[in-house]
């Protein structure tokens, strides 16, 4: 009963990380093309960011190896068990597929709102996985600690090219509104949405990957 209950447990974690880096990385991939249309002359920034989507491109490609390896499917997340589109939704009143990355880069302070929602994501992520790589049910998975560490290892690149973006043009850090909001995204995903994902058992299965 408790492997079972174990194995369900890793299911939806890899489940949530599967949805997430895949919002992840092909949202970076439409900000990236926006940056290197907009700034065409910073390079390091460009470098940045490629660095970024690529790393969240490799993350999502260790968790689909790890079902596809386990001969498991995935399950079906939805965009309400996704951190940056719920996250995107409240700051910027859109969904995700509908920001317009493009005209936002075209206005300082929505591109400074971006760019401070990316680096909180980043740095939530980063206190996701420090508390998932000392949960003794993911040490028991090795697989899963491996890919957590690895996740662990890049994300500090992440978060600090869009902070010194940010400080080198004079914005400020996160406000209040920003950080109630990561705080009731978190919260709720563990709180609610997690227990449900884990609970409910006729929670549909992923029939394919979406890369
Ligand atoms: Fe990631
Ligand atoms: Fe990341």
């Amino acid at each position: 009963m408790f492997q079972r209950l174990l194995l369900r447990y890793y299911r939806v974690v890899a489940s949530v990380y599967l949805y997430n880096e895949y919002r992840g990385y092909t949202e970076l991939e439409r900000l990236l093309a926006a940056v290197k249309h907009k700034f065409p002359e910073e390079a390091a920034f460009i470098e940045a960011v490629e660095k970024h989507t690529e790393d969240e491109r490799k993350h999502y490609r260790m968790f689909k190896h790890y079902f596809e390896a386990n001969g498991i499917n995935p399950l079906a997340v939805e965009w309400s068990s996704g951190y940056v589109d719920r996250f995107v939704k409240l700051i910027f009143r859109k969904k995700l597929d509908e920001l317009d990355t493009g005209a936002i880069i075209e206005n300082d302070k929505l591109f400074f709102k971006l760019c401070r929602l990316v680096m909180m994501t980043e740095f939530r992520g980063m206190k996701q996985i420090d508390g998932l790589l000392r949960s003794s049910l993911i040490r028991r998975n090795s697989e899963l600690l491996r890919i957590f560490r690895i996740v662990e290892r890049d994300e500090p690149s992440h978060c600090y090219p869009y902070q010194q973006w940010l400080q080198s043009r004079g914005s400020h850090e996160p406000g209040l509104r920003e950080r109630l909001t990561d705080l009731w995204v978190h919260y709720s995903l563990i709180l609610l949405k997690f227990p449900v994902l884990f609970l409910n058992p006729f929670q549909p299965r992923l029939e394919r990957f979406p890369a």
